[in-house]
């Protein structure tokens, strides 16, 4: 015996589905054409290889406020005297001892570390944190003349070339434990609590012990710093500490859009941009007359990927919408084919 199929009421023929959803797929393979026309964003890269520890004066890039996770400062790389971060609090609303201030951004995570630092018997407390440019010029002028220059560039960063003026850096000390510079800290109970666990609450050390040991290290361009940690972000901190790279050269390898010699080379369609700008201060020719800081939430550059830290990309241009476009034609040309054919027999 036959079993016939049932039925499903409010189904209508399959043959009239098609042709009355003939335009709307004809409208739908319009759009999709249009969305592939655009340009897929490439990723993030620093062209060449990673700098030698020269001392330079080229403006990062990128170094958006929102560029905030990816945004690099190092011997070579730095920011404008007028980039002070839009949105700094002070750190007791982290609920952490000390004084100074910090992005807000890094709020959160950080309340969340020191809580767990706590937890842990080895509670973490702020020496230093957001310093302004002048400030540092007073901090790194104060170093060279009681230590000599050469000997201060080992150990402070150059006004602009700071993490603490991103707003981003901060000196951690053992909470009610004082100056944590003499001695290792990394060997105190805090110390050693953030050598180990900083990274999950993105906060990463800037300056760890090199093949110099305490004096210097090549992969930094700075001495040991065992207190100074940055904030990235919980993504970027836990790339990094995956990688095994320093951030210097995570950051140089994953998301600074320069060449080994300061020149802007990522943007495929370059937007005119005061972030997309480079000098060396040494070049007058080349040193903008006015540099200044970005004000605006805007990415720096036209790359999109770049504002969010991403390396998501694909490298041709073209991606999902070019086979979503494909799909959905191949789908309209079935039914423009299917109604004609339905028709000719009707005829
Ligand atoms: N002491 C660190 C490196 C700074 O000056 O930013
Ligand atoms: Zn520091």
């Amino acid at each position: 015996m036959d079993i016939a199929e049932p039925t499903r009421p409010g189904l209508r023929p399959a043959r009239r589905g098609r042709a009355r959803y003939a335009p709307a797929l004809a409208l739908a393979i319009v759009i999709a054409a249009l969305l592939a026309s655009t340009p897929a964003p490439r990723s993030a890269q620093a062209v060449g290889r990673l700098p030698s520890c020269d001392l330079g004066d080229v403006y990062t890039v990128p170094r958006g406020y929102d560029d905030w996770s990816v945004t690099l400062v190092d011997r070579l790389l730095r920011v404008e005297k007028d980039y002070v971060p839009p949105d700094l609090v002070n750190v007791r609303e982290a609920g952490i001892p000390g004084g100074g201030r910090i992005r807000a951004v890094a709020v959160d995570d950080t309340r969340a570390m020191a809580r767990a630092a706590r937890a842990a018997g080895a509670p973490i407390g702020v020496w230093s944190a957001y310093r302004s440019y002048a400030e540092q010029v007073q901090i790194f002028n104060g170093y060279a003349q009681q230590n000599g220059r050469d000997s201060a560039i080992t150990y402070s960063q150059r006004p602009g070339h700071s993490e603490h003026q991103l707003g981003l850096g901060v000196d951690f000390m053992s909470a009610g434990g004082g100056n944590p510079l003499p001695g290792d800290w990394a060997t105190t109970a805090a110390g050693r609590w953030m050598r180990d666990n900083s990274w999950k609450f993105g906060w990463v050390n800037s300056y760890p012990r090199g093949k110099g040991g305490t004096r210097w290290n090549d992969r930094t361009c700075l001495r040991y710093e065992p207190w100074h940690y940055r904030y990235l972000g919980r993504a970027v901190a836990a790339e990094v500490h995956r990688s095994g790279l320093t951030i210097r050269e995570y950051l140089w390898r994953n998301h600074t859009l320069l060449d080994s010699t300061g020149r802007s080379a990522a943007s495929p369609t370059p937007t005119p941009s005061a972030t997309a700008s480079t000098s060396r201060e040494s070049t007058a020719t080349t040193a903008p007359a006015t540099p200044t800081a970005r004000r605006t939430t805007a990415p720096p550059t036209a790359n999109p990927t770049l504002a969010t830290g991403s390396s998501t990309s694909t490298s041709s241009g073209v991606g999902a919408p070019v086979l979503v476009a494909g799909l959905l034609g191949l789908v309209g040309v079935l039914a423009l084919i299917g109604r004609a054919w339905s028709r000719r027999r009707m005829r």
